[in-house]
């Protein structure tokens, strides 16, 4: 029987370990170890991991690797991604490429508002509460001027803060629904100070309003909180050529390539289970890219599922299209990203990756990351309508099923070139390992 724990905070990283790989791992001398071995040996290094988060006791790695020749808007780009799945880097190099002599990656920045909501409860007239509103909102605004004052200087700041009525859905439900300019910052805690401000003044306001009740006085504030749904916050990428161009070396002329593209997306977009695993497909891109920058993959992931939903059913957050004899593949996704504050400045690795990508800009990083996306999206159906996706993924996870069975540096070596011929499946790894080794 497991026993909770008072002040785990509180102890020290060592007795944290300790007490975590007693009480809940088998071989506990072991488990100390490894976690001891994803320490750095450089303890500045290590202590600013440690302060990322409360009760760190190791460091969780995950490969970085580089996607090589994306051509946006003429710019070539080498993308830094961070990720474990073994086939994502392969395919988006493979897509980059293939677009490359192909006039390369356009894009563009459709929006960049952000939004934030006060939700609160009013009982009362709502004409009176909107009366109240349309007073109190320029001392709303004069309220967090030290808070916006360096936003604002840089051409960012509060675009609109909006009275709802939402009583419709919930009794008493209202809210401000506020946007925002963020510039370069992902904004959230800007925004969500701002809100905070608003809901304050919004209380302390109403208790004085001499138009209100003594209930209607008393608004209560539910919360104050960004929201990852950003519509407007988007950007396009796109790819086009001739079909004719589409030709490689797949057995299928470049037209049945282009329509099969066309039909995958088109399954896509009225199909939810298949939506979900090819926008999945595009989020391997898209937060591969987010994470190497030290941004939030959750608030990413989040928003863009939200607007794939937009229309009332979840779908494509990709388009393809033949239009004469032109062949044309897009994404439209919401990308809420930073590229100062937050993790930007702090983690050595996105101080790096921001290097890599000659320190974009936040609409230009936006940019970047729809490519990453949409290549990805492309580089998936083109394996699946051509020769499927277990080729390509085993290929890549060979090394990951040798290293699984302990495969010496010479045995991948071999088994490597081996599966060059051969269908690599699970099973057929463990098997020729295991020839191998007998022939030894
Ligand atoms: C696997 O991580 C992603 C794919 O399933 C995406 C897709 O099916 O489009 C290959």
């Amino acid at each position: 029987m497991k026993k909770p724990i008072e002040g785990f905070s509180k102890l020290s990283k060592e007795e944290k370990i300790n007490w975590i790989a007693h009480n809940y791992t088998h071989d506990s001398a072991d488990t100390i170890e490894i976690l001891k071995q994803y320490w750095s040996n450089d303890s500045k290094l290590q202590q600013l991991h440690d302060e990322f988060i409360e009760n760190t006791i190791s460091n969780f790695y995950l490969p970085l690797g580089i996607a090589p020749n994306f051509l946006i808007n003429d710019i070539l780009y080498a993308i830094p991604m961070a990720i474990e799945e073994s086939s994502v880097v392969a395919a988006a190099s493979k897509a980059a490429k293939f677009w490359l002599n192909r006039g390369g990656f356009k894009t563009s920045i459709i929006g960049t508002e952000k939004v934030g909501q006060v939700h609160f409860m009013y009982q009362g007239d709502t004409a009176k509460l909107m009366r109240f509103f349309n007073k109190v909102k320029p001392e709303l605004i004069a309220k967090v001027a030290p808070i916006i004052k360096n936003m604002e200087k840089r051409g960012g700041g509060i675009n609109n803060i909006e009275l709802r009525d939402k009583s419709a859905d919930l009794a008493n439900y209202h809210q401000l629904h506020c946007t925002f300019e963020t510039l370069d910052a992902m904004g959230a805690n800007f925004i969500n100070s701002c809100l905070e401000s608003f809901a304050e003044t919004l209380k302390e306001e109403a208790l004085r309003y001499s138009e209100f009740t003594e209930s209607e006085k008393r608004i209560e504030i539910v919360m104050s909180i960004l929201s990852n749904n950003i519509p407007n916050c988007l950007v396009r990428a796109e790819v086009s050529c001739p079909i004719g161009d589409l030709k490689e070396h797949h057995n299928i002329s470049a037209m049945e390539f282009a329509q099969k593209m066309v039909r995958a997306v088109a399954i896509a977009k009225v199909e939810p289970y298949r939506a979900v695993t090819h926008n999945k497909g595009i989020m391997n891109g898209v937060d591969a890219v987010v994470l190497a920058t030290g941004n939030d993959f959750r608030a990413i992931e989040a928003g863009a599922h939200a607007y794939a939903s937009k229309d009332g059913k979840y779908s494509s957050l990709t388009h393809a299209s033949i239009e004469g004899d032109i062949f044309k593949f897009w994404i439209e996704i919401p990308l809420a990203l930073g590229t100062v504050g937050g993790l930007t400045s702090l983690h050595p690795l996105v101080k790096i990756a921001l290097e890599i990508l000659q320190r974009p800009t936040a609409k230009e990083l936006m940019q970047i990351v729809a490519a990453a996306g949409l290549a990805q999206n492309f580089g998936a159906l083109r394996s699946l309508i051509t020769t499927g996706i277990q080729q390509g993924h085993m290929k890549m996870h060979l090394l990951n099923i040798l290293n699984q069975l302990g495969a010496t540096t010479s045995e991948k070596e071999t088994l490597i070139s081996h599966f060059k011929k051969h269908t690599a499946s699970h099973s057929a790894v463990v098997t020729a390992f295991e020839n191998l080794r007998k022939q030894k």
